[in-house]
């Protein structure tokens, strides 16, 4: 397993997130309040650079909980790829239109005040 440190705790303010290049991946490496998720920057439909969308967002969901009346759920979690607005849900890599589709998810922890992304292993949560 390869570990990188990508940068410091405070160039990853909550609710922000950028791309690092770790060798020849890019992977997006988010703070959702305080917690650190990491997304290969290359979405499944057509390559598009998924993590350089704008901030993550919440999306409108309808579904029987919410007796098909749209809500507004997921706020700050999803990011949008900027070529054609698949969105996908940071924390588990769920594609939000299609579910079938998984990102790989990168663990990104502190090491002190270091954010560390862990190239070849998932995060056990
Ligand atoms: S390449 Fe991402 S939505 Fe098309």
């Amino acid at each position: 397993m390869t570990t990188a440190v990508v940068g410091r705790l405070a160039d990853f303010p909550e609710g922000s997130h950028k791309v690092v290049r770790i060798g020849r991946r890019e992977i997006g490496v988010f703070n959702i309040a305080g917690r650190f998720y990491g997304l290969p920057n290359r979405c499944p439909h057509q390559s598009g650079p998924l993590c350089e969308g704008r901030r993550a967002t919440g999306t409108l969901v309808a579904d029987v909980e919410s007796d098909w009346r749209p809500r507004w759920d997921m706020e700050g979690e999803v990011i949008a790829c900027p070529w054609h607005g698949m969105e996908y849900h940071v924390p588990t890599g769920r594609c939000l239109a299609h579910p079938e589709i998984t990102l790989r998810r990168y663990e990104v922890t502190l090491d002190g005040e270091d954010v560390v992304v862990h190239v070849g292993s998932a995060p056990r949560r």
